[in-house]
């Protein structure tokens, strides 16, 4: 199996280009399902979770096509509306496909994502909402089995917000009849983005980017040409690694709009931080100071940088607090921290993390994509050798990651 090496110790310094956003290629790559004319989308990132959700969608029946630019997806002879077992325990996103297959065949069997590594994530929004547009849905075998003649248009109150369930329910209901209005919606970025590809393929949407999205059904959709917005949290990590490391970098290619609450607390902990279009520059001209973060939906500080502003704060000149408000057990990384010498105690949803002046290299191990986040910015600090098994992981979420660190300075190898 293949590991991660890194001798710490180096301020990354450099430039690099912030890829596509993953969350937003998930959901873009299954509203390929909503028409028979093709949809071409560029700026999809070469990820392990990409190459599973166009398994997933081949296996149904989708023709897909990537070259330099992009992927070209022909959803016009689906023959099996089936989410299978293997590939949704690998990926939950898989659950994206629900909405889709059911507005624009009438049926999907859709296998139900067990509890994962983070938590629970029970999928009961997505079913609720689908009900409520008129589908009959039955939990079969581990399966989600939905169906419906046409769909209808309308309300549906989610209690949590939910980023998936708002664009499986987004992209439902722009095939159904009538209007559809998602209250407490989610307003994430990516959110945002699906509704502007599902717009190009002619779905009539509004309120996208606030918690009430409303969507007027269409009878079909056409295909499109769209480019996938730049990941934030791939930004942020760069970031908190730069901010860790006191290094200097540039991001090409950022959302920086999308960036604010991460930019905020690097401030906060002491980074300078500038942005022009769409680039962001970070320097950290000193030790970074703690910073305490509480996670939260769109706008707030995203659960998807909690463990490496953990990492950050590892080594960082006081005590923070980090509570995480949106999954129950996302502090796995913690343990492997400590391994590096970090010092943190955990009460309840909240990580207590007293900054220490050097960690020291180690054998960890990573349990999830942004878990590794993090063990690999605590690696580009700790003196000596760190090395990172199962980084699987973090091949789901970041591309290259061991030749665009290299470039910044960075003492990284991938090792078998
Ligand atoms: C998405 C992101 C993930 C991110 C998360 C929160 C993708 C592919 N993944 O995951 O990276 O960490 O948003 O920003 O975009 N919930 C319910 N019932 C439901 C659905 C969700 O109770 O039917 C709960 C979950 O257990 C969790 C909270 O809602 O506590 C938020 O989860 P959700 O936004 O749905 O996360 P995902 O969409 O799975």
């Amino acid at each position: 199996m293949q590991k991660l090496s890194i001798h710490g110790g180096v301020p990354l310094s450099g430039e690099v280009r912030v890829a596509g956003a993953k969350n937003a290629a998930l959901p873009i790559l299954t509203a390929a399902l909503l028409s028979a004319s093709p949809l071409r989308i560029a700026n999809v990132p070469n990820l392990n979770d990409v190459r599973t959700m166009i398994q997933l969608l081949q296996r149904m029946g989708v023709k897909a096509r990537r070259d330099q630019r992009g992927i070209d997806l022909d959803a016009s002879s689906v023959t099996d509306p089936v989410a299978p077992y293997e590939l949704v325990k690998t990926m939950r996103a898989s659950v994206l496909a629900l909405g889709p297959l059911t507005a624009r065949f009438g049926e999907a069997r859709v296998s139900l994502p067990g509890g994962c590594a983070i938590g629970e994530r029970p999928v009961d929004l997505h079913i609720k909402g689908l009900e409520a547009m008129g589908a009959e849905v039955s939990i079969d075998a581990g399966y989600i089995h939905a169906r419906a003649k046409r769909l209808k248009g309308a309300r549906v109150f989610m209690d949590t917000v939910t980023v998936t369930g708002t664009e499986n329910l987004m992209m439902a209901a722009s095939l159904a009849e009538g209007e559809t209005v998602l209250e407490n919606a989610a307003r994430e970025p990516e959110v945002v983005d699906l509704a502007r590809c599902l717009i190009a393929m002619g779905a009539r949407i509004r309120g996208h980017g606030t918690d009430e999205i409303v969507v007027e059904g269409v009878e079909r959709l056409n295909g499109a040409d769209y480019t996938v917005m730049a990941d934030r949290i791939e930004a942020g990590t760069f970031l908190a690694a730069a901010a860790a490391t006191g290094g200097s970098v540039t991001l090409t290619h950022a959302p920086v709009e999308s960036l604010d609450a991460i930019i905020d607390k690097l401030r906060e902990a002491g980074a300078e931080v500038k942005t022009s279009g769409d680039t962001v520059r970070l320097a950290m001209p000193r030790r970074a100071r703690s910073v305490s973060v509480r996670t939260a939906p769109y706008p707030g500080f995203p659960t998807d940088m909690q463990a490496q502003f953990i990492a950050l704060n590892c080594v960082a000149e006081g005590t923070a607090f980090v509570t995480e408000t949106i999954f129950e057990n996302r502090f796995m990384h913690v343990q492997e921290l400590r391994r590096l010498g970090a010092r943190i105690e955990i009460e309840g949803n909240t990580a207590f993390v007293h900054g220490v002046d050097r960690l020291a290299g180690a054998r960890v191990m990573a349990t999830d994509l942004r878990a590794s986040a993090s063990l690999v910015i605590a690696g580009l600090v700790a003196e000596g050798e760190t090395v990172i098994d199962r980084i699987y992981h973090l091949d789901r979420g970041y591309e290259r990651i061991e030749e665009r660190l290299g470039r910044l300075g960075a003492r990284i190898a991938r090792v078998s």
